[in-house]
């Protein structure tokens, strides 16, 4: 019980590593959520610092998901514990104790998590959802799909119920965290992928 709680504690303390924020100030001395959409995540470090800096803070983040998941394993071996570790570094992602606790919406991180814990589900859900950013070039769209998806392809495939109702809480989280692009998306003035609106000068 208290090495689960620790590797819980350990998850939302490495989530909480905002890798968008430490690129922003490491190139350029800025803070991301001060640029383009606001959002400390890897969507808007596209927007504002370009590709390579984007799939470098895409891979951090999802690699910090998968270390969770694997804490869990290590210290806990039980499928609650993984799954709550997960939540735990995406909720540290999310509202990260270094950052006053203004981080991102989580999606990267979600993805290292889910790909450990439910990699085909999450791999058929991840490709409706690139399918749909390829089609619409709505990258919140296709986060929105990516969560939503994945738990009905956990029922499908008959996976654990802990990372069932696991995948439902990020589905939630996820909602919660896309709300204003979710308005945004209802008006039609989302940013597509790929438009230079919110960049650097
Ligand atoms: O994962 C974040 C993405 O879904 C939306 O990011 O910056 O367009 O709000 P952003």
């Amino acid at each position: 019980m208290t090495l689960s709680i620790i590797a819980i504690v350990v998850s939302y303390l490495l989530g909480s590593v905002s890798f968008s924020l430490l690129i922003g100030k490491w190139l350029r001395g800025i803070d991301i959520r001060q640029h383009g959409s606001g959002n400390a995540g890897a969507t808007n470090t596209l927007r504002v610092l370009g590709k390579g800096p984007a799939i470098g803070v895409l891979l951090l983040d999802a690699v910090k998901g998968i270390i969770a998941v694997l804490i869990g394993r290590w210290l806990g071996d039980d499928s609650w514990v993984m799954v709550l570790c997960g939540i735990a570094a995406i909720a540290g992602h999310n509202w990260p104790i270094y950052f006053r606790f203004r981080g991102g919406k989580g999606i990267a991180t979600t993805i290292g998590v889910l790909a450990i814990l439910a990699f085909w589900p999450a791999l058929c859900a991840g490709v409706l959802a690139i399918a749909s950013i390829v089609w619409k070039r709505y990258v919140s769209l296709g986060s929105l799909i990516f969560t939503t998806m994945t738990p009905v392809f956990l029922l499908l495939f008959r996976y654990d119920w802990s990372i069932f109702w696991g995948s439902l809480l990020l589905c939630a989280f996820a909602f919660y965290r896309h709300r204003g692009n979710i308005v945004k998306l209802v008006k039609g003035t989302e940013n597509r992928l790929g438009s230079k609106k919110g960049g650097m000068p």
